[in-house]
């Protein structure tokens, strides 16, 4: 698996909650080799795969479970915003009467129940993909801070499972994002929407983690998935 290190200030991004999740973004679209026209867009969010795009879709479907993401989304003509959970098989029934030339998902399959059975669903589609997924190594030093385990899969365990239905290439990426002040490095994973909301730190063990927490930023590490 290729490996690839960058590294970003958090203040050249000031009050933005979803820099990484832009930078994957970025590199999904500067890794294709065609400009696809019948898009599926599984996790997407408020849009921004959309937005970044440089050539105009002629049909673009944007599946997200969460209907306040999907008013934010932006709306036209060709563009179709689908209220639906990647975990629900019925979802997969009503996608497969529609055609696509490029599935994608950026940061959001991390959060699939089965990821496996996921994947099976996608690859059902018969459709060039291109995911992202975050991987345990995301928030590695914090989680051996507070002496808790890995939130996410490992990226070798996705690997593992993807290759089961995907003919593809995979490239394991790491984004650092230093941060000027502890205070706002936490504030940022909480807001980031990458950490699930797992509130299992109370304040004392919240402010202890702060005070020991040894670097001054953030580690994220992402597999791409290419077919
Ligand atoms: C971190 S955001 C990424 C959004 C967008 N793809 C981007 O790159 O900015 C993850 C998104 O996945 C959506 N999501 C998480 N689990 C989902 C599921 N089971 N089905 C559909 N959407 C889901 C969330 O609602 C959220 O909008």
């Amino acid at each position: 698996m290729n490996v690839q290190n960058q590294f970003s200030k958090y203040a050249d991004h000031y009050g933005s909650y979803n820099v990484i999740q832009k930078q994957v973004v970025s590199k999904l679209l500067d890794d294709l080799s065609d400009q696809p026209k019948y898009i599926l867009d599984l996790g997407c969010g408020e849009g921004a795969l959309y937005e970044a795009l440089t050539w105009m879709p002629k049909h673009f479907v944007g599946i997200d479970f969460a209907p306040g993401m999907l008013e934010l989304h932006p709306k036209g003509e060709g563009i179709q915003c689908v209220y639906g959970d990647f975990n629900d098989p019925e979802l997969f029934e009503h996608l497969r009467h529609l055609s696509f030339d490029h599935i994608f998902s950026a940061s959001a399959l991390q959060w699939s129940h089965d990821l496996e059975y996921v994947f099976k669903n996608i690859a059902s589609l018969n459709t060039p993909v291109s995911l992202a997924v975050f991987t345990s190594n995301t928030f590695k030093t914090i989680f051996e801070t507070a002496n808790l385990p890995p939130l996410l899969r490992s990226a070798d365990e996705v690997k593992t499972l993807s290759m089961h239905y995907f003919d593809a290439t995979y490239e394991v990426v790491t984004y650092s994002l230093a941060f000027d002040s502890v205070r706002e490095m936490f504030r940022y994973m909480k807001r980031s929407g990458v950490s699930g909301g797992r509130g299992v730190l109370n304040f004392t063990e919240t402010k202890r983690l702060m005070r020991e927490y040894p670097l001054d930023y953030l580690e994220f590490e992402i597999l791409f998935i290419r077919s």
